[in-house]
């Protein structure tokens, strides 16, 4: 495809696009679609000649918007907000299109100093320090990971356990990581993947009605491992966390973090967005004693995905764990420049910083802001109305946009109310008006809220809790 064909190609799939925008909130947000539909659908070989972008766009109404859920859709209020602003969307575009190559500073200069440009202006806009460095990861899975190799080193180096001499496996003593019982279930696969083993993850116990870690359980499980010969490598704290939105204390967490040695990761991959409103920053209070943190700008805050800020105080610390220096890759610029594939896995990079950059210069921080404002101040409508109403209750502290919600008729409890449950948020899901997930919380599971998507409004949110107490009261009466 020459660049007149593409012209004409991309104009037609941008509107098309922006129609999927403008038709999303009539679309149902929970794709109805069973296993294999949409491969079905679709051939089984690759066209050998080339076929009309008619045929493209076509397949893109027929086969795979209905095999969505829609993620940008008002009335979305599952999981998280995963906003993909379209100011984003055109950073995106634009990525794709100048299809830089970022193997090394020299492959493409300005991916790598929009990079550190992008990530310093969201460290201000967090109220972040100057100690802060910063790259653009895929996820903060991806971010705790290499947190975590970073923290073993770190652990390890100068002994015969470190990386660059015989490992983990040469060790000389077991290395310890802690996260709460609430963290998400990256923590554990990054610990696995980091080779510190199952049995060297504690999960720490977390305090009610905060449900943040309990930070004196910390403090015994460290001093009882050091005792029982373990070394503490790190602590996962989470900022946010996946079912219920709760705040580890960070500040207390990195005091006792310090005593050992061991390296603090914040994972706050939702609600980092959070950091942009001053009235909030006390729940991430003791941020600053952390040595990484990570937060996702593709999740509320609206950039396209695979948008992970991921911040060290000690670059050197990524550097010494990652560094590789292959000849085809030096320039005469290096030891002047960054080199983010020094600061992470991956070797080849995308120019990720474009649609976190075109999100902040096409939208302002003030506007992104405002709309993070709406959905606090939507958040806590619903949580008041949630509450004056009979038989609903919220099983969690409302700390910044997600509800957690149980609706309970007289005398069900046990597994019977669980039932009640599932059902009638499947019903909600099932009718396509709106879209909630269930977790498990002590036990039990309940609903969560989870506001947040760019386009909802209040009339969204209303329109949610009209569903949510028809479906419950149609549950109850089995009508
Ligand atoms: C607290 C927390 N940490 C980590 C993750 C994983 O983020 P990612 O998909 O960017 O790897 C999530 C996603 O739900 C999360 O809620």
């Amino acid at each position: 495809m020459g660049p007149e064909e593409f012209r004409e190609a991309a104009h037609r799939l941008v509107d098309w696009v922006a129609d999927y925008r403008e038709a999303v909130a009539s679309l149902p947000v929970r794709s109805k679609v069973g296993p294999g539909d949409v491969s079905g659908l679709l051939p089984k070989e690759a066209p050998e000649r080339p076929e009309a972008l008619s045929a493209l766009i076509e397949d893109l109404d027929r086969v795979i918007v209905p095999g969505l859920t829609h993620a940008q859709h008002p009335r979305n209020f599952a999981w998280f907000p995963s906003n993909a602003s379209l100011a984003s969307v055109l950073g995106d575009i634009v990525a794709a299109g100048i299809g830089a190559l970022g193997i090394s500073w020299q492959s493409a200069p300005a991916l790598t100093e929009l990079e550190q440009v992008v990530c310093d202006w969201a460290r201000k806009l967090c109220g972040l320090s100057e100690a802060w460095h910063g790259t653009i990861a895929d996820g903060a899975s991806t971010a705790c990971l290499v947190a975590l190799l970073a923290a073993r080193e770190r652990a390890l180096g100068g002994t015969p356990g470190s990386q660059r001499e015989g490992g983990l496996q040469a060790s000389p003593v077991p290395l310890s990581v802690y996260t709460s019982q609430e963290a998400h279930s990256s923590v554990e696969k990054a610990v696995l993947l980091a080779g510190f083993g199952a049995a060297n993850l504690r999960f720490v116990p977390v305090e009610l009605p905060s449900r943040g870690m309990d930070v004196g359980a910390l403090q015994a499980m460290m001093d009882e491992d050091v005792s029982a010969g373990l070394r503490p490598a790190a602590v996962v704290a989470t900022a946010g966390t996946t079912a219920t939105t709760a705040f580890d204390p960070l500040a207390g967490i990195c005091a006792i973090a310090r005593r050992h040695g061991a390296w603090v990761h914040v994972d706050a991959a939702m609600a980092g967005s959070a950091l942009l409103l001053e009235g909030k920053r006390e729940l991430f209070s003791g941020i600053e004693d952390a040595s990484s943190i990570s937060w996702n700008p593709h999740k509320w805050l609206g950039s396209v995905l695979e948008t992970s800020l991921f911040y060290v105080k000690e670059p050197e610390a990524l550097v010494s764990v990652m560094a590789t220096d292959p000849s085809y890759l030096r320039s005469s610029r290096d030891g002047a420049v960054v080199q983010y594939r020094d600061w992470g896995l991956p070797l080849g990079r995308r120019f990720r910083a474009l649609r976190l950059w075109a999100l902040l210069r096409l939208e302002g921080a003030e506007a992104i802001r405002g709309r993070l404002q709406r959905d606090l101040v939507n958040a806590e409508r619903l949580a008041a109305v949630v509450e004056a109403a009979p038989g609903w209750r919220l099983v969690a502290p409302l700390t910044i946009q997600t509800l957690c919600v149980v609706h309970e008729p007289a005398g069900l409890g046990g597994e019977e109310l669980d039932a009640h449950t599932l059902a009638w948020c499947e019903a909600v899901n099932w009718g396509g008006g709106a879209h909630l997930t269930p977790a498990r919380l002590d036990g039990r599971w309940m609903v969560r809220v989870s506001i947040g998507s760019e386009t909802t409004e209040w009339a969204d949110v209303e329109a949610l809790w009209a569903l949510m107490r028809e479906a419950a009261a149609a549950v109850e009466t089995g009508s």
